[in-house]
């Protein structure tokens, strides 16, 4: 079968990796992909031009398109293949509305009785004034863009003066345009920040092993949040019966009610959640794999992954199993400095033909250009492995980083320690 896989990530390198492993697999395309993704060929189209990658797959003829970001599925990519007949894994629009709308995705928490911090919903700034200046929601305060921000919309807010700054850069200066045009204000929840990810056919769920990111630049869980800066799995916070109550209380409602407001929901439910003391609350869902949590739960997938996508592509996966290595995996980014704000491109990445074999490389912003490796984004690779336990994996990763150099590189030499 030919492959489309949509996206240029650390994300899509790992889904491109594992999937180059099934035996059923006869080529992948990626759109537009990264330098380092061997054995593929890199179509030359944009996440966000899904007529294009449509065209693409018919004239292709694509078997299965994945789609790794979440742009493309607000935009309705997986309506306009399914249209055409085209097979496709990932939410329709409606779906990924859980992720696109902040207003949407509490409120429909709220119908549904799902664990979330309590917030209001304005939609002009002095309603929004009032709100902060009121105190309703303690301090900090969390102040959130309704659309879709590159992952930059939500502001913690230390105090009034700060939220009404975050509130005022969204709703005045309209920062991130429309996606201001409604805000969500929100209770500060203190507690440990994990993510649970499930794949569903908007019945059927099929578990995923356990992730934890760390989202904060610097070590210790400081600095500004950025997409992602490494993650472990298993997630030591979860046990089995913490596990059990996020499926029950959180996620069998969140899939249920989709289904029940006629938003059947295929694809990959990601809860990003907030253990606090009286238990699991959500702080977003998204509506596809988390970067760089899938590069560390593909790393302890045995089984294919194509046979859970494409059951999910046909909308029925109640006879996917997934066969897990037990052995826990760690993934650590490598940045530019300057990452999540501005930084520089287009620097020589010197060592990665100095690993060992044991030492998984997902790029995930570098070019290839006459036979070296070159920075092209924030996030620049991820190096990855699994071990005898996490102290092991987490070693042999840090021992690896030593070997790799670019101007600028910077990387969380925690990843995996807890705070
Ligand atoms: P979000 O865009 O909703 O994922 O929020 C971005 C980040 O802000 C999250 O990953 C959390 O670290 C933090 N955050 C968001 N909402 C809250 C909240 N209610 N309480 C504490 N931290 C939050
Ligand atoms: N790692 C966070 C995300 O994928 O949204």
């Amino acid at each position: 079968m030919k492959l489309l896989v949509i996206g240029s990530g650390g994300r899509e390198h790992a889904l491109v990796w594992k999937l180059s492993q099934s035996s059923r697999v006869e080529k992948i395309y990626v759109a537009p992909g990264n330098g380092g993704m061997e054995g593929v060929e890199r179509v030359d189209i944009k996440t966000h031009e899904i007529v294009a990658l449509a065209d693409f797959a018919e004239a292709n003829g694509i078997g299965l398109t994945v789609v790794g970001p979440e742009l493309p599925l607000s935009l309705g990519i997986v309506d306009e293949f399914k249209r055409r007949g085209l097979k496709v894994f990932g939410p329709e629009k409606l779906g990924a509305e859980l992720e696109v709308s902040k207003v949407f995705a509490k409120e429909f928490m709220r119908r549904h009785n799902i664990p979330t911090a309590d917030f209001s919903v304005v939609t002009d700034y002095v309603s929004g004034e009032e709100i902060i200046k009121s105190g309703k929601y303690g301090n900090p305060v969390v102040v959130k863009a309704d659309g879709l921000a590159r992952g930059k919309g939500s502001f913690v807010c230390k105090s009034d003066k700060e939220a009404l700054i975050a509130l005022d850069y969204l709703m005045n200066k309209r920062i991130f345009g429309n996606a201001g045009d409604s805000v969500v204000i929100e209770r500060f929840l203190p507690g440990r920040e994990i993510s649970f990810t499930v794949v569903t056919d908007g019945s059927w769920i099929v578990p995923i092993v356990t992730s934890l990111d760390h989202k904060k630049a610097y070590d210790g869980d400081v600095g500004p949040n950025t997409g992602g800066m490494g993650a472990i799995s298993p997630c030591p916070y979860v046990d089995a019966s913490l596990y059990k109550k996020i499926m029950n209380e959180i996620i069998r409602p969140a899939v249920d009610g989709m289904m029940e407001e006629g938003r059947k929901f295929t694809g990959v439910l990601y809860a990003g959640l907030m253990l606090v003391e009286d238990g699991p609350k959500v702080l977003e869902f998204n509506v596809r794999f988390g970067d760089p949590e899938t590069e560390a739960i593909l790393l302890r997938l045995k089984s294919d992954l194509l046979d859970l996508l494409e059951a999910g592509a046909n909308g029925d996966i109640s006879g996917v199993k997934l066969d897990w290595n037990t052995k826990p995996s760690v993934d650590v980014v490598l940045a530019s400095e300057g990452y999540p704000g501005k930084y520089k491109k287009g620097k020589e990445i010197a060592g990665l033909d100095n690993l060992t074999e044991d030492i998984i490389v997902f790029h995930a912003g570098t070019e290839f250009r006459d036979g070296k490796f070159y920075t092209s984004g924030g996030r620049v690779l991820n190096l990855a492995s699994v071990g005898e336990d996490l102290t092991q994996a987490r070693n042999k990763v840090y021992r690896a980083i030593e070997k790799i150099k670019f101007d600028g590189m910077y990387y969380r030499k925690d990843i995996g320690m807890g705070k």
